[in-house]
């Protein structure tokens, strides 16, 4: 892997792809601050990072998502990398789920990653590069996950218009349509129960292809 020396602020750390990435990351070089709700799982892989700087937020308080960038880069002395791995699966057919799953899902799969993101497009150092993780939900929305899938699909959109807009501020802005991994996302669900899912893909391939690969690329370009 090419070493970059970049400042990188991973927010979800505490999950299974947002923790590989960082990982992944951190392996080529990279400065790490990592970001999550869980303070104690947080902590822990700050030290196996060799005592990265670590951030609680919690994705129903948009102020304190917004926050993370900033202090990422007051942190690290600079912020080239920002990675958005936050989400909650939601199932359940659109006629069951209660508004208020309704609402929860939207907020951390859709306005919480927009608000780190919104956060970081006025600190982010000229050629960075934000990393997203929305899913391949989007181009194949599934029956039983109709809000899951809607607020995947809202944040994509929502991406590829502040991506236009960052282009004059020489950002690039990527949406990872991540394919079913073999995490156990799906196995805590905010609401519903998940259906039998098909075996997903290897989570450490995954985030070297889907993510590190392609910021490792755009950050050379
Ligand atoms: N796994 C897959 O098959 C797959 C496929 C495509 C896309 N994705 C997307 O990838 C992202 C991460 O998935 P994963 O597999 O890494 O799942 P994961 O291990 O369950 O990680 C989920 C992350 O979201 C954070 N989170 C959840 N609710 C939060 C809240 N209210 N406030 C702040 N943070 C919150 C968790 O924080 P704590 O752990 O600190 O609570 C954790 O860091 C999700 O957006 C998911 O939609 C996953």
């Amino acid at each position: 892997m090419d070493v970059v020396e970049a400042g990188v602020l991973v927010v979800g750390a505490t999950g299974a792809i947002g923790g590989q990435t960082a990982g992944q990351l951190a392996e080529s070089g990279a400065a790490t601050a990592l970001a999550g709700r869980n303070r104690d799982r947080l902590k822990e892989r700050a030290s196996a990072l060799g005592g990265s700087p670590w951030r609680t937020f919690e994705a129903h308080d948009l102020d304190s998502c917004a926050q993370l960038a900033p202090w990422a880069k007051a942190t690290l002395g600079g912020l080239d990398v920002l990675v958005v791995a936050i989400g909650v699966a939601g199932f359940g057919s659109a006629v069951e789920v209660p508004d208020t799953s309704a609402e929860h899902l939207f907020t951390v799969n859709a306005l919480a990653p927009m608000a780190v993101v919104r956060g970081s497009l006025g600190v982010l150092s000229p050629g960075g590069v934000v990393a997203v993780v929305t899913g391949e939900i989007v181009d194949r929305p599934a029956r039983g996950m109709a809000d899951y899938a809607a607020a995947k699909a809202a944040l994509a959109t929502w991406l590829g218009v502040a991506g236009r807009e960052a282009r004059r501020d020489r950002l690039e802005v990527m949406d990872v349509r991540m394919p079913h991994l073999d995490t156990a996302f799906a196995a805590h669900p905010a609401v519903g129960t998940a259906p039998a899912l098909r075996p997903g893909s290897d989570p450490v391939e995954a985030v070297h292809e889907h993510i590190v690969l392609p910021i490792l690329h755009a950050l050379g370009r």
